[in-house]
């Protein structure tokens, strides 16, 4: 093993993200938009108020834990097995956000929230089956 070229493979790692950022948006239209525009399998849509509001009211962190473990017709991860928790939970908030949220992108500590959510979503659906 090389530990400088390593080194450096992770510095080039962690800068990449930062240019490869991508906006809850971005992350919408690159895969949630096939149902959330159309409501296909009754999927909240995009700025419909009705469905979002009372979603919203479950708060961001288990509402984006509850999502990216799926629920009935929503695919985990939102059927990407490449995604990665934080694009998945900026989409949620640009979701949310349409229709009448103020959510942020999740910052480090709301990371940790939505983890410690998909724990708790997934150990309950254990005991359930
Ligand atoms: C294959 C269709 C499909 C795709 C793609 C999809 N969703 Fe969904 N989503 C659904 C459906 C259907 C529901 C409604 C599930 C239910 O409550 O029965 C849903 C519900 C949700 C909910 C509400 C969850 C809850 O607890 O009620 C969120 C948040 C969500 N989706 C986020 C996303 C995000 C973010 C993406 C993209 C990364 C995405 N979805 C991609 C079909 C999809």
């Amino acid at each position: 093993m090389n530990w400088k070229l390593a080194g450096m493979a992770v510095a080039a790692a962690l800068a990449l993200p930062a240019q490869a950022q991508q906006s809850g948006e971005a992350v919408y239209k690159s895969i949630c938009f096939a149902c959330h525009a159309t409501g296909a399998a009754n999927a909240p849509k995009l700025g419909d108020a009705k469905a979002w509001t009372p979603l919203i009211k479950e708060g961001q962190a288990v509402l984006t834990a509850h999502a990216w473990v799926g629920v009935r017709g929503m695919p985990p991860k939102g059927g990407n097995p490449n995604m990665s928790l934080e694009d998945f939970s900026k989409a949620v908030a640009y979701m949310a956000n349409s229709a009448g949220g103020k959510w942020k992108d999740p910052d480090p500590k709301m990371l940790a929230a939505i983890q410690a959510e998909e724990k708790k979503r997934i150990a309950d659906l254990a005991k359930k089956k």
